[in-house]
């Protein structure tokens, strides 16, 4: 029998041409439907291998989540960008490919990212996901998120809402 062995860690930039290839995959599923086609591809497009070398390399925060030596899922961090929130830390996004989804990898990695928020003296955790992504929505509130403001997001004329889930410690 093989033994997968999971690790959640920071990316590195050798993880870049994986972590595109999970957010094309993860975007597509997610979203198509939901996003307009045009806007969701040139979404995609803009996201290629250099943009998250660039991403890695740069201040931001990539974890990625590997099973068997196979990149799953990533997760980006960072501070809160909404200041009618008090809690200070976010999880901007968290996707897992498609076939890794539902086996509890998105709740390993979304607490590997809490954790690690904490540790940079963060306290408290905002998530946003799109009122249409019903996985999202059971996945956070499943997580113990409360859902506590809404927002709009505009794609090509389409009007979006999104739901904030906030985490105090
Ligand atoms: C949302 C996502 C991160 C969840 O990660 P996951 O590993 O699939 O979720 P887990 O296996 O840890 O499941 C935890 C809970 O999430 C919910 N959930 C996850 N996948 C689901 C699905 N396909 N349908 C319905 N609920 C689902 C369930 O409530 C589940 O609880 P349960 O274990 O009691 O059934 C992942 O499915 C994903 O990447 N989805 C596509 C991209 C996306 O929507 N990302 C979030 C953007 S804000």
């Amino acid at each position: 029998m093989n033994t997968l062995t999971i690790d959640i860690r920071k990316a590195e930039p050798r993880d870049a041409s994986a972590i595109a290839e999970v957010h094309q995959q993860a975007w597509r599923g997610a979203y198509s439907g939901i996003i307009p086609h045009r806007t969701l591809t040139s979404m995609i497009n803009r996201r290629g291998v250099d943009w998250w070398a660039n991403a890695i390399r740069r201040a931001a925060t990539v974890l990625v989540v590997e099973i068997g030596g196979t990149v799953a899922g990533y997760a980006t961090i960072g501070k809160n960008r909404a200041r009618e929130l008090r809690q200070q830390g976010e999880i901007y996004e968290l996707y897992l490919r498609p076939e890794y989804q539902g086996i509890g990898l998105g709740s390993r990695l979304f607490k590997a990212a809490k954790a690690r928020l904490a540790d940079h003296g963060l306290r408290g955790l905002v998530v946003w996901a799109l009122e249409d992504n019903h996985n999202a929505l059971a996945f956070y509130a499943g997580n113990g998120g409360r859902d506590i403001a809404e927002g709009v997001e505009v794609f090509e004329q389409k009007a979006l809402k999104k739901v904030a889930f906030v985490w105090n410690d």
